[in-house]
Order: C-alpha cells, then sequence, then structure tokens
C-alpha cells in the first residue's frame, strides 16, 4: 500500500467532532482549557501526562523556541506553550490536522505562541531559522528514511540545541500484529529497534543524554471499551481502534513494539 500522510490520517469536520465530543462529556465548548482538550488533541501513547513527561526530561524552559515536527492537532504544542512558557512551530503534512490545530489554539489563546503549518519532516523549510528544540512524538513510524529525517533535525537546531522524541520502536520479538495506530500492515510500517536507532541518530550528530523504555509507564488502554468517544484515537479511527487497541496490548505484552522517550544534545 503505498502512504500519503492526507489520506491516511487527515478527516474532514475534525474541529466539529472534537468539540461535539468534549461537550457530549460536559465541558463547556466556549470555555475550553488544554486539560479539556488533552484527550481529544494529544494523540500518541500516553496523552497529555507523557508530553509533560517529555518536556521535563528535556528541561524546558520559557522563551525557548520549538519546532514540532508531525506535531498534529497541536496538543503537545499547546502545553509546551501554556505550561513551559515555549514558542512553539508545529509542522505537519496533514492539512485538516494543521487547519483544526489553528482553531485549537485560538479557542485557547495561545496564537501568540503556537503556530502552525503545513510541511513534511523529510523536507523541513524553517526559511533559515534555527530552532533550540527539536521535538517530535508518535510522528515518525510511517517514515523509511530515518537517516533523511534525523540528518534534517540537525541541520533544523541550533549547535548545542536539543532533540526531544518519544517513538515507538521495534522491540526484540518481531514482526509486530498489526493493525497498529498508523498502519493497517508491514508495508507503511517502518520502525528499527532501539539500538539501531541510537546508532543511527548518533552518527546523524546528536549525543544522548537521556534514553528511557517509557512501554509500561504509558501503556495505554487494554481493550477498546476502554477507549472513549472523546479520544482522538476514536475521533480519527473510529470503530477501527478496538482492533488496534487489542493489537497494540499485544505488541507491548510480547516485547514486538517499545516506546522511547529521549533527549540528545546536537553536537
Ligand atoms: C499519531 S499522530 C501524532 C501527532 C502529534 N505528534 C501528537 O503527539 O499529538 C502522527 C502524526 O504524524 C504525522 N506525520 C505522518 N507522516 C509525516 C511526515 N512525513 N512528516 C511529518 N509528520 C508526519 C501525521 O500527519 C500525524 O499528525
Amino acid at each position: 500500500m503505498s502512504y500519503d500522510a492526507n489520506t491516511y490520517w487527515g478527516r474532514q469536520g475534525l474541529e466539529r467532532a472534537i468539540l461535539d465530543a468534549l461537550a457530549a462529556t460536559g465541558k463547556d465548548v466556549g470555555k475550553l482549557t488544554i486539560d479539556d482538550l488533552a484527550p481529544a488533541d494529544q494523540f500518541h501513547s500516553g496523552g497529555k501526562s507523557s508530553t509533560v513527561r517529555l518536556a521535563r526530561l528535556a528541561g524546558l524552559k520559557p522563551g525557548m523556541r520549538v519546532l514540532d515536527v508531525g506535531g498534529g492537532l497541536g496538543g503537545p504544542a499547546r502545553t509546551l506553550a501554556a505550561e513551559f512558557g515555549c514558542q512553539i512551530t508545529v509542522v505537519d503534512p496533514t492539512e485538516s490536522y494543521v487547519r483544526t490545530g489553528e482553531a485549537l489554539t485560538a479557542r485557547v489563546r495561545l496564537a501568540d505562541r503556537v503556530s502552525h503549518r503545513v510541511g513534511d519532516a523529510l523536507t523541513l523549510d524553517t526559511g533559515g531559522s534555527m530552532f533550540d528544540i527539536v521535538w517530535t512524538q508518535n510522528s515518525g513510524m510511517n517514515i523509511g528514511d530515518k537517516e533523511r529525517l534525523y540528518a534534517g533535525f540537525a541541520r533544523v537546531l541550533r549547535p548545542g540545541g536539543l532533540l526531544a522524541f518519544q517513538e515507538p520502536m521495534a522491540g526484540p520479538v518481531q514482526p509486530p500484529i498489526f493493525p497498529v495506530m498508523w498502519a493497517p500492515d508491514a508495508t507503511t510500517n517502518f520502525l528499527r529497534a532501539p539500538d539501531a536507532m541510537r546508532a543511527m541518530i548518533e552518527a546523524a550528530g546528536f549525543r544522548a543524554t537521556a534514553w528511557d523504555d517509557v512501554t509500561a509507564e504509558l501503556a495505554g488502554p487494554s481493550t477498546g471499551a476502554a477507549v472513549p468517544a472523546h479520544a482522538i484515537q476514536r475521533i480519527v479511527m473510529g470503530n477501527a481502534v478496538d482492533e488496534i487497541t487489542r493489537a497494540g496490548k499485544r505488541n507491548r505484552d510480547e516485547g514486538r513494539i517499545v516506546m522511547i522517550q529521549a533527549v540528545l544534545v546536537r553536537a
């Protein structure tokens, strides 16, 4: 199967679907906070708490310029702005996520600190801007050319800047059970083992200061029934999330997919 981010990830009417799903839980969508939004805009294992974990691991400080690559709907970016005082540019190839992300950012009045752009991780164009932090959470799984991906991260980071990521990687038992959140089958799944990833990233000009296996800590729901209607996973994937969740539990329990949070300094 060929891969196109807009086809695989994109959805029409996403802002409306998110607001309606949150309203159904009793939220006042006229007064949403980033915590109200979190189940519906943090699209990765561990939700908002894993974003905060990674931000602390990276030691994010007010005023830091962050490029969030594959930043999706911008849930992580809004957290970094509201709780860590950072200035974030979100880049994502999925146009409906960029539009919805902009609308949600305006809704929680963070547009002065978070901007959203359409763009691909493999062809990052920052107009010459250099960032203090390149941030990426659960967004490289569909990318085979990881050497190019990480070389691109190094290119847009100032010397001494940090790469902070959370990524699923191949566990000691292969292959994974499909479908996974990012791929219905092996043709669009590009995970490598942690040791191979670390060696490749260090060869791209980084030195790891933290490399944590957070598989157990960030374990998601074990059954589809535990994924509510206002979870972004269900809003985007619909009922397919039930089988994805079953496979996800097996992938974790059987050591087929592991989750890594890491911070690396650009040499
Ligand atoms: C599971 S979502 C994670 C979104 C966001 N990082 C978060 O944690 O909320 C995966 C994201 O990867 C993005 N993505 C897929 N292929 C990409 C690429 N080539 N470059 C950048 N982002 C990509 C998708 O558009 C989607 O937003």
